[in-house]
């Protein structure tokens, strides 16, 4: 049994002396279950998010993909990028990206998470004009929202937390949804948004955010057929990074210095 072991055994240490660190074993659904009477572990997949409510509902802590990143390698690259290559995203890593949403927290569980993914060239340059692409450029950018391959439009629908929270066990003992301290729905598009944001850093992208200003909001639902009840929080940029020049000078980031960690963090207390 050893020497059945000993190819990927050594494949693994190769794998390390490159990497300069530990490389997590993903063990085989099969492995050696049936000799050690345990019941298989379940290889880390990367289309586990397809996998119907209840199968699952465990947290699975094994690497998500033997080529994924480490979460400080993703947060180091966590920067908004405003210039990409124009070649389209392959399905199934886009598909991959979005899926991130089942991941997310909500109040409750309501799930009043939407996105709408935006391919369409023509839907795509509709969308930029309400945004005002014409402003980035102006200033030197290049036409980074109707260049982007895909946009993921970050939607919420308040219903859902209505509706999830008159179920029995969320009322309160007068029968009655809670008060709202906040807007949890509009919370926890954010929540999916950088899910999207985190994964498309994981699948080798780059990622951008932009808001639809308030005067344009009515066309470019029109635009999206999105239903009453079913409002835009912010639209992300997809892409594979290309040369940007300007994000580092003149974007928010770039005029604006960085708070310190004690202005936005205290312990214990205010
Ligand atoms: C809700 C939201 C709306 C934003 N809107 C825009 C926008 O309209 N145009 C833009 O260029 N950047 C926009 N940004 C990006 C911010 O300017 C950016 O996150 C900030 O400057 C920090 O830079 P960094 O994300 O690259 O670290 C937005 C970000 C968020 C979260």
């Amino acid at each position: 049994m050893h020497e059945l072991h000993e190819p990927f055994h050594r494949l693994r240490l190769a794998f390390e002396h490159r990497l300069h660190r530990a490389v997590v074993t993903v063990p085989h659904p099969a492995g050696n279950a049936p000799l050690l009477g345990e019941p298989p572990r379940r290889i880390a997949k990367e289309h586990a998010l397809d996998v119907a409510v209840g199968d699952d509902a465990a947290a699975n802590h094994d690497a998500y993909s033997p080529a994924g990143m480490e979460f400080r390698d993703i947060l180091e690259r966590r920067r908004m990028v405003r210039a990409y290559e124009p070649e389209p995203i392959p399905r199934d890593k886009l598909e991959r990206i979005v899926a991130t949403i089942r991941r997310a927290p909500s109040g409750g569980f309501s799930q009043g998470q939407r996105f709408v993914v935006i391919t369409d060239d023509e839907r795509k340059h509709a969308l930029a004009e309400a945004a005002g692409e014409e402003f980035y450029v102006e200033q030197g950018f290049p036409r980074w929202i109707s260049g982007a391959p895909a946009l993921v439009v970050v939607c919420a629908r308040e219903e859902d937390y209505h509706e999830r929270y008159r179920l029995p066990d969320k009322v309160g003992e007068d029968d009655r949804e809670i008060e709202w301290p906040v807007p949890y729905w509009y919370v926890d598009a954010g929540k999916a948004a950088m899910l999207v944001l985190l994964a498309a850093i994981d699948e080798g992208l780059a990622a951008g955010v932009f808001g639809i200003p308030a005067e344009w909001m009515q066309r470019v639902r029109e635009l999206l057929g999105l239903p009453d009840d079913v409002a835009i929080v912010e639209v992300i940029t997809l892409g594979r990074g290309a040369q940007d020049t300007l994000s580092d000078r003149r974007s928010s980031r770039a005029t604006h210095p960085r708070k310190s960690l004690d202005e936005l963090v205290r312990w214990e207390r205010w």
